[in-house]
């Protein structure tokens, strides 16, 4: 790696942060529709071209199949579905496992969250029978309940969600060579998926996967439809974020300890950086943004951009105390930058004055929140507890 990591406050510097209202040749939108009409695509174009690549296509065909449902799932309190997601086009095809709890006894549409997961369905769940992820998929097999304190689906339900989940490598096998197994197929000849072609990402592939599963969740009428919210943790949170900026679908998203490439900026000189993640990680990036490692502040953009395009949608930024490798600051920082295209539609975001907030006391803000949570990088029961009272408190205020 040609470029240290830092971890000093200290030396993190102190690089004036690009606006996301200015035009790249002069000029700044002032207004909520300006903003969409002519800034918003713009950005995106330039994370798509740089960063993340662009999404896959729509396939021809999508199918759900109902593989099984249980009614007394989670002692008696869910209804669990298992869901296969067949896509077909140009004569080829790929599937998509799909693990969903909703409430047993839901008399009006609930909301829903939906989010991949790292180690496979039948990692995720406490229940034994939950259908595995091929292990072919898997980076790493887990065995059952291996990764379950991450999805605390009963207690989700008990809150009136909904929880929908896949895991990443049914859309891409998350390792070099991941790309020829991976959704890209359906569009793709074999040797435009080599691990040196790097126009199809796999936080472009995972992205559609969100994508897919919000598309499930509103195939069914006890689902509402205007509450699906996104969420994410680490490579996965930074899918979220760019699930989100491209599907307005999507209601909110959490970013969980996203970091380098998701919440947090890339000016700062703290923790991961774009030479080390593209190095370690190429397969989740366009070619291009190598040649950004130690060129940041050339970038057309920081990770404040990409928040600001989820606007005005709630967005929740969370870090943890232990996790400097994704910079916690400079996630708190892009979330209060963020906020500038917020206020274009009349709401605060994090506030102007807002200060990095000591651990374990959220700031919720209005439409932008954010908090430090103590302990390591992982998604607790705390975390989820933070979630559920911004998703409250954002739900309230918009209605
Ligand atoms: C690595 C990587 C991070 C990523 C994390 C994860 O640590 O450097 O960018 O967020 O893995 O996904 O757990």
């Amino acid at each position: 790696m040609a470029f240290p990591i830092n971890t000093e406050e200290a030396k993190a510097g102190q690089l004036p942060l690009p606006s996301p209202l200015d035009r790249p040749r002069g000029g700044r939108v002032g207004s909520a529709v300006e903003w969409n009409n002519i800034r918003r695509p713009e950005i995106l174009d330039d994370f798509t071209r740089l960063m993340y690549g662009a999404l896959p296509p729509r396939p021809e065909s999508v199918r759900f199949e109902l593989r099984r449902e249980l009614s007394g799932a989670l002692g008696g309190i869910a209804k669990r579905r298992e869901v296969r997601i067949h896509l077909a086009n140009d004569g080829k095809t790929h599937f998509v496992d799909v693990l969903w709890y909703l409430p047993l006894h839901a008399e009006k549409p609930v909301p829903a969250i939906a989010g991949l997961n790292f180690p496979g369905n039948h990692a995720v769940s406490t229940e034994p029978d939950v259908y595995p992820t091929e292990t072919s998929r898997l980076t790493q097999p887990a065995e059952r309940g291996a990764g379950a304190s991450r999805w605390p689906f009963s207690e989700l339900i008990r809150n009136g969600f909904s929880v929908i989940t896949a895991n990443r490598g049914d859309l891409f096998p998350d390792r070099a060579d991941g790309r020829a197994e991976s959704v890209w197929k359906l569009f793709r000849t074999p040797e435009e998926l080599t691990p040196e072609q790097r126009d199809c990402t796999a936080i472009s592939a995972w992205a559609f996967g969100c994508i897919l599963l919000l598309e499930l969740l509103e195939s069914e009428p006890l689902i509402d439809r205007k509450r699906i919210w996104l969420h994410g943790h680490s490579r996965l949170g930074k899918t979220a974020l760019w699930a989100a900026a491209n599907d307005p679908r999507f209601a909110g998203v959490v970013s969980n300890d996203s970091g380098c490439c998701g919440a947090a900026l890339s000016r700062r000189n703290f923790g991961e950086h774009i030479s080390y993640i593209t190095e370690t990680f190429p397969w989740w990036f366009r070619k291009v943004l190598d040649s950004y490692a130690g060129r940041e502040a050339e970038l057309p953009f920081d990770q404040h951009f990409l928040i600001s395009l989820i606007a005005p949608r709630p967005v929740l930024v969370a870090s943890a105390t232990e996790d400097l490798w994704a910079d916690p600051r400079g996630e708190f920082l892009a979330a209060k930058a963020a906020g500038e295209v917020y206020r274009l539609f009349g709401a605060a975001g994090l506030g102007e004055e807002a200060e990095f907030p000591p651990p374990d006391r959220p700031l919720y803000g209005d439409g932008v929140g954010y908090y430090l949570r103590t302990g390591k990088h992982d998604v607790t029961l705390a975390d989820w507890q933070f979630v559920l009272q911004f998703i409250e408190k954002s739900t309230n205020c918009s209605n």
